[in-house]
């Protein structure tokens, strides 16, 4: 049941789709702060470049995270954005605190792009039955961190 009286979605799809765009939202949310972590902690040869893209990546990651958490609450359930659960249910390997080299730091935020690609991808297909908005909300996501991906995997030596 949603909350809300009037629902775009019938009730045997939209739990599906929720739970298919809750996990998404969690690998956005989980990528957006090991991005900065990313952020912060990238020394080294070309520190500056990788530093100042990782932001720029963040900002989209966000963007993307707000979306899906909106269109969640415009199907009428609650998104689950908390610490806790992030933890708890993101699908992205967890990154060490510690410095490492720009070329290293590639390394990592490449991978952890390609695994909320793969999230992304198979939830696109999922959703392609059930919801074709939240399925275009989530290509259109998706096509902007493949770019990304792009320009990151672009500097591994
Ligand atoms: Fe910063």
């Amino acid at each position: 049941m949603t909350e809300f009286k009037r629902q775009v979605l019938p009730d045997e799809k939209n739990k599906d789709v929720v739970e298919t765009l809750q996990a998404r939202l969690v690998d956005l949310l989980d990528l957006s702060l090991q991005l900065k972590q990313a952020h912060w902690c990238v020394v080294g040869h070309n520190f500056r470049t990788v530093h100042l893209q990782l932001d720029e990546i963040i900002d989209d990651v966000r963007m993307g995270s707000d979306e899906v958490a909106e269109r969640i609450s415009t199907l009428g359930l609650a998104p689950d954005g908390r610490a806790s659960t992030v933890a708890e249910t993101s699908s992205l390997s967890k990154m060490d605190a510690k410095f490492f080299s720009a070329s290293h730091t590639v390394t990592i935020v490449a991978d952890l792009l390609q695994t909320t690609v793969n999230g992304l991808r198979e939830s696109i297909e999922k959703l392609g039955d059930l919801d074709p908005i939240s399925e275009d909300m989530l290509i259109a996501i998706t096509a902007g961190l493949e770019k990304h991906l792009w320009m990151v995997q672009s500097q591994e030596e």
